[in-house]
């Protein structure tokens, strides 16, 4: 088992489910809900069921980010009221970053405030959305435009869930890794760009953990985002304004799909404003181009991607602002990018 020290909470990656009973014992809650999605109450909550010691209810939602919305948490606030939820109670999110976004959000809104515990089961929650305590909800199409910063009891982590992830949903979660090595981690970079390194066959424990403590390192200098933790938003600017568009498409694409056409991007804004060297920017490229390529005519969009990046949360009076690259393993953030930069290098995918 590892733990890692959040400020004021503990991430444990743990398959025993002693620390889990531990916690939610020394809680005493008056009740235990489980808030599911249809997957993860197929094949994580019999796990969990057998493993933890105290009785619980299980609420499911639909599985998907089209239903991280506020009528869905209508229907979960309503849930809780007719199931007794009181200030004592407890809410378990075993899910992904959906489940764990959106049911914190639920359990920080209801009663103003009910404790929560995050179970991420997806390596994209379990390696960055479990950990920073932040909440919310996506609103008119737009990504996590309603929301909370608020901290769980526990993140509690059992990387055995990660064996019935479909493979595209594990890539999704390994764009965060990726992320994280470019922004913060040139060891982590050659880790995983070794011949040796094979996601579909690998032991999760270490690589979990190691994400875990980029993540909270940066989260414990700067929880509210006014500085450092700006870097974790490296290719999330494209990113999300491509995932939001695709969204309502027959089509949308997965959180990482998104952020590694944005961080590929990202990358060339980088080089084009002088602060990566060409070398670096190709081994970047080739390395995400080979991770994924998405077949889209970015050109055709780029009007109403602009558009979407008007409603970054790192916008300044209107003014573009990125987190950008200065070399592989190191991030500055708080760069104003005019339209025109942007263009060229949405052109450069
Ligand atoms: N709060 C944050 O700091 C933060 C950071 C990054 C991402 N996010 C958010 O996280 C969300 C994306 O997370 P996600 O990719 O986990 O999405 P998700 O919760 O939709 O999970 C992806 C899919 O995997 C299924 N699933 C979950 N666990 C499974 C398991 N063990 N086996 C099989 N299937 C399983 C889900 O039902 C879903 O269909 C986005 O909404 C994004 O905005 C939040
Ligand atoms: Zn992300």
């Amino acid at each position: 088992m590892s733990i890692v020290h959040a400020s004021n909470y503990h991430i444990y990656v743990d398959e025993s489910y002693d620390k889990l009973n531990d916690i939610v014992d020394s809680m005493n809650p008056s009740r235990v809900f489980v808030f599911v999605d249809s997957n993860t109450e197929e094949l994580c909550l019999a796990r969990l069921k057998e493993k933890l010691n105290s009785d619980f209810l299980s609420i499911r939602i639909p599985a998907g980010e089209k239903y991280k919305t506020i009528q869905v948490c209508n229907g979960l606030w309503e849930s809780l009221i007719k199931n007794g939820a009181d200030r004592k109670s407890l809410i378990i999110n075993l899910g992904g970053g959906v489940i764990g976004d959106m049911g914190g959000f639920v359990a920080g809104t209801y009663m103003r405030g009910i404790k929560f515990i995050q179970a991420p089961t997806t390596l994209l929650s379990q390696v960055d959305a479990s950990v920073g305590g932040k909440l919310g909800i996506d609103f008119l199409g737009y990504k996590n435009m309603v929301g909370l910063f608020l901290e769980p009891e526990a993140v509690w982590i059992d990387t055995t869930y990660l064996k019935t992830l479909p493979v595209r949903e594990l890539k999704s979660g390994f764009a965060e890794v990726i992320k994280h090595a470019l922004i913060r981690s040139r060891a982590l970079w050659l880790k995983i760009n070794s011949s040796s390194f094979d996601i579909s066959d690998i032991e999760w424990t270490r690589i979990v953990t190691d994400n875990i403590e980029i993540k909270n390192f940066v989260v414990k200098q700067d929880y509210k985002e006014l500085g450092l933790r700006k870097t974790l938003n490296f290719g999330h600017t494209v990113g999300h304004a491509i995932e939001s568009h695709f969204l309502s498409t027959e089509k949308p694409l997965t959180h990482g799909e998104a952020i590694i056409i944005g961080m590929h991007c990202e990358s060339s804004i980088s080089f084009l404003l002088g602060h990566l060297k060409e070398d670096e920017l190709k081994t970047i490229h080739h390395y995400l181009d080979s991770f994924y390529k998405a077949k889209i005519d970015i050109k055709s969009i780029s009007q109403s991607l602009l558009e979407a990046m008007l409603l970054d949360k790192k916008n300044v009076n209107g003014n573009k602002r990125f987190t950008l690259l200065k070399s592989i393993g190191t991030a500055i953030f708080d760069i104003e990018v005019k339209d025109e930069v942007i263009i060229e290098a949405l052109n450069l995918y």
